[in-house]
């Protein structure tokens, strides 16, 4: 038995304008690493085309984090935007998912000190805000190809003098995401990588412009969110952010909230499509956001605002209605469940997602997850 409700009184399925694109309705692909490209040249890969237009009845697909440059590269086997071979490549996956009626959005990911010298350009060290000791590791492939964690390299502190080439490398990849045949771009700066290394008081020890008070440890935030608006358009530029208290002590924050608010203020102005909150308690351990915050942040935030994060259709719905988010993301749940918006219309039941397959290997776990058959 399942129940479907009528679009006009379900929250989840009210169309949305989010910037420049004219959005269905509000269940969102969160971005997703796969680790299934092409080594080397970090290319996407035709299954990817194939992913990707089975899921494009979602509001919005955001992409698995693509990285910005050889240097920005933390993952093997995640896909770059920073060669015209991989613009090539994506291209065949943004026409798929245009094909079947669906909009794609382009995660740009410079991963910081989350990386290994082995994936570095000539074997150097990472580079991250300051030096210190991490505990966070990362993935490499295994002699068979299979995805491998280990450790993360120690990483060397980035010079003031090579931060605008950072800032350029996120224009570049926005004109590239551009040419691939993206909708939009979604800058990464949550989730522990480069940006978020800058925004946070325990990964920030800079005593330079972009160091000490979060007005400058957000400043190159602000220069990579400006850099790819100009490049394109702001309408077309969602950012995503890790606001809350971080339940890894390598990025906690002196005033998490605060500091949050102070980001969301500054970013108000700049008339972005979105901005997506990777939503602290995301891996099962550490605190939700607490209403009183998520009140304020609206406050502070007049703009679209996207959560993610161990929702449920009936979370979300109840986001949607509290007002506190306009679109809410979904992760886990899309891998298994490439029809994921119309199971939720229906009240169907969901697939289980197998997290042995989420990382490396081909079809299996990727692209052979079944659609839900309306039994009417
Ligand atoms: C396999 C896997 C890969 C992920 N890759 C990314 C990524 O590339 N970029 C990103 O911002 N978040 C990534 N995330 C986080 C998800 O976008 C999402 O925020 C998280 O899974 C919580 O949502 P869920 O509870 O609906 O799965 C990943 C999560 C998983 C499980």
């Amino acid at each position: 038995m399942t129940t479907e409700r009528s679009s006009l009184d379900d929250p989840l399925f009210r169309p949305l304008q989010v910037g420049a694109l004219a959005v269905p309705h509000r269940v969102w692909m969160a971005p997703l690493t796969r680790l299934r490209c092409l080594e080397p040249g970090d290319l996407p890969i035709p299954l990817m085309a194939e992913h990707y237009a089975q899921r494009a009845g979602a509001g919005l697909i955001v992409s698995e984090a693509t990285h910005i440059s050889p240097q920005a590269k933390g993952y093997a086997g995640a896909p770059g935007i920073y060669s015209d071979a991989q613009v090539r490549a994506w291209q065949p996956v943004t026409a798929a998912v245009h094909a079947v009626g669906g909009r794609i959005a382009c995660q740009l990911w410079h991963v910081g000190r989350i990386s290994h010298s082995s994936l570095q350009p000539a074997g150097l060290p990472p580079v991250g805000p300051s030096v210190l000791p991490t505990q966070a590791r990362t993935s490499l492939r295994d002699a068979q190809g299979r995805p491998m964690r280990t450790l993360c390299s120690p990483a060397r502190a980035l010079e003031v003098s090579e931060l605008p080439g950072i800032v350029d490398a996120y224009a570049a990849a926005t004109r590239r995401a551009r040419a691939a045949g993206f909708d939009a771009v979604e800058i990464h700066g949550a989730n522990g990588y480069l940006l978020h290394q800058f925004l946070a008081a325990a990964s920030n020890r800079r005593t330079d412009a972009y160091g000490g008070p979060i007005a400058a440890r957000m400043r190159l935030l602000l220069e990579v969110v400006d850099a790819c608006a100009d490049t394109w358009s702001a309408d077309r530029v969602g950012l995503r952010v890790s606001f809350g208290a971080s339940s890894s002590p390598e990025l906690a924050d002196d005033a998490p909230e605060a500091n949050a608010l102070t980001v969301a203020r500054a970013l108000a102005p700049r008339g972005l499509a979105y901005l997506h909150l990777s939503e602290p308690d995301w891996t099962g351990s550490g605190e939700g956001l607490a209403p009183a915050f998520r009140h304020a942040l609206r406050e502070a935030y007049p703009g679209v605002l996207v959560g993610a994060g161990r929702y449920t259709a009936e979370r979300a719905r109840e986001a949607l209605r509290q007002g506190w988010l306009d679109a809410v993301a979904f992760g886990r749940a899309y891998i298994a469940n490439p029809d994921l918006p119309e199971r939720f219309r229906h009240g169907a039941p969901l697939n289980e997602p197998d997290a042995t397959t989420f990382y490396g290997g081909g079809a299996e776990g990727y692209t052979d997850y079944p659609v839900w058959n309306a039994v009417s």
